[in-house]
């Protein structure tokens, strides 16, 4: 059982990776795995819309997605963090999450999904919003906590004082780690829910 977790701070050691440290403590104690992907200071383009994806399978750019896009192949659940920027997810952890679900032609149905919003005073509730619709329009359920999971802090650290923000992150993980393993006893005994083909409408057809 795995976890892929997305930083999506620039920041090394900012309040996104104190809060992550939090979750990956509950599941050091539950003997789950975990891969943490740094965003950082890495260079992600946004996606272009070119086509490639759907002839190639992968990205057309090569930034780090497909390496990733492998990884949410093989793991059972993902965190998403983002320090909130004007209100919303910080653009590279857009830039990445739109590229990584567009791309990757991987099964993400019942992959455990969890998101959470870092910010000095407002947006969180918006940027979870946002981050949750990834999880939402992939068949992933999305493990929940006793707020809306938000951090709060703006230099290095300060969420540290943020005692109910980081006690949130520990239910949501004891949560993901629940769920995690109720999908994995479920598709033993169920299988994978019924696949239909795709349709697809838009407002004009
Ligand atoms: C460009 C920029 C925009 C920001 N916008 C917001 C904002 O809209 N709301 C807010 O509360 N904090 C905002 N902040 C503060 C960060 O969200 C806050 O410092 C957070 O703790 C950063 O997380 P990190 O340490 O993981 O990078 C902004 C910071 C930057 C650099």
């Amino acid at each position: 059982m795995k976890v892929l977790i997305i930083n999506g701070s620039p920041r090394k050691d900012g309040n996104s990776a104190a809060l992550i440290k939090e979750a990956v403590g509950v599941f050091d104690k539950e003997g789950v795995g975990y891969e943490i992907f740094e965003i950082g200071g890495k260079a992600i383009r946004g996606c272009e819309a070119c086509g490639w994806c759907a002839k190639h399978g992968e990205c057309v750019f090569h930034d780090g997605v497909n390496e990733l896009a492998a990884r949410l192949e093989e793991c059972d659940g993902m965190i998403v963090v983002s320090p909130v920027y004007y209100g919303s997810a910080n653009g590279s952890v857009v830039s990445l999450l739109d590229r990584l679900f567009y791309s990757s032609r991987c099964d993400k149905r019942m992959k455990v999904g969890a998101a959470f919003a870092v910010a000095r005073r407002g947006g969180t509730t918006a940027a979870f919003d946002e981050l949750n619709k990834y999880f939402t329009i992939s068949q992933m359920p999305v493990a929940s906590g006793r707020y809306w999971n938000n951090g709060f802090g703006r230099a290095k650290g300060e969420i540290s004082d943020d005692v109910e923000g980081l006690q949130n992150a520990r239910i949501v993980a004891r949560n993901m780690v629940f769920l995690m393993r109720s999908v994995a006893l479920g598709k033993e005994k169920y299988g994978l829910p019924e696949k239909e083909e795709t349709v697809m409408t838009s407002f004009i057809k």
